[in-house]
């Protein structure tokens, strides 16, 4: 039975919550497998905005069973403020599970996460400050706490205050400021972790029983492939790695369950934080592509760079993902603009890069090479089918299909569930 994983294949923030939502209709379990609260899908249902971050974009549908996975690093703060937000919207938070191996953000990530940024002064990367390096450090490092920890809370309390002292002497010894309060942490905590009980599982083998007993299962992705701590713009990345690969090891399940990966595709390109980005557009034309698809940052508020479709990027995301299909997403925030770009390599001095590069001084300095298509300007937002679609769109997207070598199976025209056009079935 066919387990789709959904991935972004840009930067992030492609529209990925929009098509999860949108897929989890038919879905049984929904897992979300990697990074944090530093994600935000926004889902539009019935003209109503609901903005996701740790919680998997699965929950608006009843059916789903939605899951947390061990590659998640959990803020269980985070959780239950979502928790409580969702529920107030009259959303039903019954069917949502996180793995007991999941690592904990815990409140020193996230002080020192503005610490470390503070410190790398112009260099900095841009983090959303939730934590979420710092939480990867401590996992790494072998001094992360587990969801499974906070089931013992004796346990739980004295290996906190462990790892409170311990970044105590790197805050007021490093940074020269004021110690965290140990006594009012550990205190919150237990009162937090003990409200988490009933949420707590053995997730990989809820995904592993779904798999094996034909259930259908969604992978959610979360940020992007140019985010990914390996494959990504190091060190302008996220800590955790968001391509098709990281749902292994981040839902606990083996490489063969995974048979179709969707790459999210925006039909421009935005990044939001610092790095390297060949095809931005500092001038009216990004601002415009901002201002028309509302490219402000769900989780900070930070105006998202923009810039021109990036075909290196995707080509990139398309093999290292092994992507099988491409859902294309806000295609209607380009339908005013009389001619369109898309990118298909680099060049520097001379010479010309087709495979993204990894030294980023090199990628600074990259000229893009641009294909220049001519534009629909017309209203798309209400398309519901392929060929209503005006010819240049159509030659956009077969354009797209034609560079990186992956079919266009999907559309979106707007952020409305209905203003999907769906070419091929995904799911
Ligand atoms: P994610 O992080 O990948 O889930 O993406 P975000 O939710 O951060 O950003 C995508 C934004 O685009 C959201 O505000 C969506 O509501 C919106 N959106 C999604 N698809 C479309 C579309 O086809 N057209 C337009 N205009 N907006 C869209
Ligand atoms: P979704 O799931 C876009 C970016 C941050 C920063 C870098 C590192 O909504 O697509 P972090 O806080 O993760 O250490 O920040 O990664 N970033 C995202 N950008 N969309 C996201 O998630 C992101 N999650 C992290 O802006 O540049
Ligand atoms: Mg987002």
């Amino acid at each position: 039975m066919p387990a789709l994983a959904v991935v972004g294949a840009q930067w992030g923030d492609e529209g990925k919550g929009k098509m999860i939502d949108y897929l989890a209709g038919k879905a049984d379990v929904v897992v979300r497998a990697a990074g944090g609260n530093n994600a935000g899908h926004t889902v539009v249902k019935d003209g109503k905005k609901y903005a996701l971050k740790l919680i998997p974009s699965g929950v608006l549908n009843p059916r789903a069973c939605n899951i947390i996975g061990n590659g998640v690093v959990f803020d269980v703060k985070g959780f239950f403020d979502e928790v409580d937000h969702l529920k107030a919207e009259g959303l039903a938070m019954d069917k949502i599970f996180v793995s007991d191996r999941a690592h904990l953000v815990l409140p020193y990530h996230r002080v020192l996460d503005g610490l470390y940024e503070e410190a790398r002064g112009a260099a900095d990367i841009g983090t959303t400050k939730k934590g979420i390096g710092p939480a990867y450090m401590d996992k790494v490092e072998r001094s992360g706490l587990r969801v499974c920890d906070t089931c013992d809370p004796r346990r739980f309390a004295q290996k906190l205050a462990e790892q409170i002292d311990r970044k105590n002497e790197i805050i007021t010894g490093v940074f020269h400021k004021e110690p965290l309060n140990k006594e009012e942490i550990i205190s919150e905590y237990l009162e937090l972790t003990a409200r988490l009980q009933p949420y707590i599982a053995d997730t990989g083998v809820m995904v592993y029983e779904a798999i094996r007993s034909g259930k259908k299962v969604l992978f959610e992705g979360a940020q992007g492939t140019m985010l990914d701590i390996d494959l990504g713009t190091y060190p302008y990345v996220t800590s955790s790695h968001p391509t098709s690969g990281g749902f292994t090891t981040g839902a606990g399940i083996g490489a063969g369950a995974i048979s179709q990966v969707l790459g999210i595709v925006k039909a421009y390109t935005t990044r939001v934080g610092r790095g390297p980005f060949v095809t931005e557009l500092l001038d009216e034309t990004g601002e415009r592509i901002r201002q028309v698809g509302h490219e402000y940052g769900t989780v900070t508020g930070r105006a998202r760079r923009c810039g021109w479709l990036d075909a290196v990027v995707l080509k990139y995301a398309a093999r290292v993902n092994g992507l099988t299909g491409i859902a294309l997403m806000l295609l209607d925030v380009l339908s005013e603009f009389k001619t369109l770009n898309i990118c298909y390599a680099y060049e520097k001095d001379g010479r010309r890069f087709e495979h993204f590069p990894a030294d980023l001084e090199l990628v600074e300095g990259c000229v893009p090479v641009y294909k220049e298509l001519p534009g629909w300007q017309c209203d798309i937002s209400g398309c519901r089918s392929f060929d209503e679609l005006p010819e240049n769109a159509r030659n956009y997207i077969r354009e797209i299909e034609e560079l990186t070598g992956v079919p266009v199976k999907s559309v979106s025209v707007g952020p409305d569930r209905e203003q999907t056009i769906i070419r091929e079935e995904i799911f």
